[in-house]
């Protein structure tokens, strides 16, 4: 938190007291933009899978460079935040977390990037939250060990929790099930190792279409996106013995363009039977 916040603040001043040519020559030494890539769109190049997946499009999300880029992203958004406007997905990850009325569950969340919805939580809910970030990518949990030195990060596949049964109160599952090619498992692996809640956090859903795979590039990358059918959806989520109990609209995502239907994401609330 430290981390992300002190950042603006220096780059805020630096805008009100620097003049453009000083702060430019500043940027270039100092290195700030480096590996950014503030010119490279978060996501881009989308096109339907037509044919088979290859291995490349299953680990974009681990090279380096896309932890930098992403945790880039975040930091104005984050900022958004503490000055009183959360964006969409921030605003439903902490309503869900408090409609499961839960006092203070542990919570694992798969697909953490750096950990920044640990500080979404903690400052949305207004209360110290008990949480576990684990990602795929031993570049994220590390930028997230570093902005959140007290908060713990684990390294390992939502596909193949390296976590034993019934480990944590809420599964969340952060706006990471659309880039996982093996998603049934990861339903299952959400499942197995909560108490009490899945919630699958912005999910990309369409209608008629069924679920439907994407490849394009995400932070300059190539990865893979899985839009789904949200009856499909949800009759997995059922299969895996979850209940839906509540549903929150998240984050705007219309791929018609390319899919031929309007998308959107939701936030899906599943209790335990
Ligand atoms: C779009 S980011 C989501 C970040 C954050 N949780 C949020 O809700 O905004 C997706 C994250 O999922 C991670 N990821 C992708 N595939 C994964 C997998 N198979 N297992 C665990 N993490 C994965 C990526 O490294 C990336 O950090």
């Amino acid at each position: 938190m430290v981390f992300t916040s002190t950042s603006w603040k220096l780059k805020a001043i630096a805008r009100r007291v620097l003049p453009p040519s000083l702060r430019r020559v500043l940027k270039h030494r100092l290195g700030k933009n480096r590996n950014t890539g503030q010119d490279i769109p978060v996501s881009s190049n989308f096109e339907v899978i037509k044919d088979e997946v290859s291995s490349e499009f299953l680990h974009g999300w681990q090279d380096r460079s896309v932890a930098e880029r992403q945790h880039a992203a975040f930091v104005p958004l984050l900022q958004q935040m503490h000055e009183g406007n959360p964006r969409e997905d921030f605003a439903a990850v902490a309503k869900a977390v408090q409609m499961t009325a839960l006092k203070n569950p542990l919570i694992v969340e798969v697909g953490c990037g750096s950990g920044w919805n640990f500080e979404v939580l903690t400052h949305l809910l207004k209360r110290p939250v008990r949480y576990i970030g684990l990602d795929y990518s031993f570049a994220m949990t590390g930028l997230g060990k570093r902005c959140y030195p007290n908060t713990q990060f684990v390294v390992g596949d939502a596909t193949a929790l390296p976590l034993r049964e019934e480990a944590c109160d809420i599964l969340l599952s952060g706006t990471v099930l659309m880039h996982v090619l093996g998603y049934r498992e990861a339903i299952r692996e959400s499942r197995r190792v909560t108490r009490k809640w899945c919630i699958f956090h912005t999910v990309p859903v369409l209608q008629k279409r069924s679920t439907t795979l994407l490849r394009k590039s995400a932070y300059g990358q190539p990865v893979i996106e899985v839009i789904f059918n949200e009856e499909e959806l949800l009759d997995l989520i059922e299969q895996n013995g979850l209940i839906l109990r509540h549903v929150l609209s998240s984050l705007p995502y219309n791929l018609e363009e390319v899919l031929q239907e309007v998308s959107k994401t939701y936030t899906y609330i599943c209790e335990v039977v």
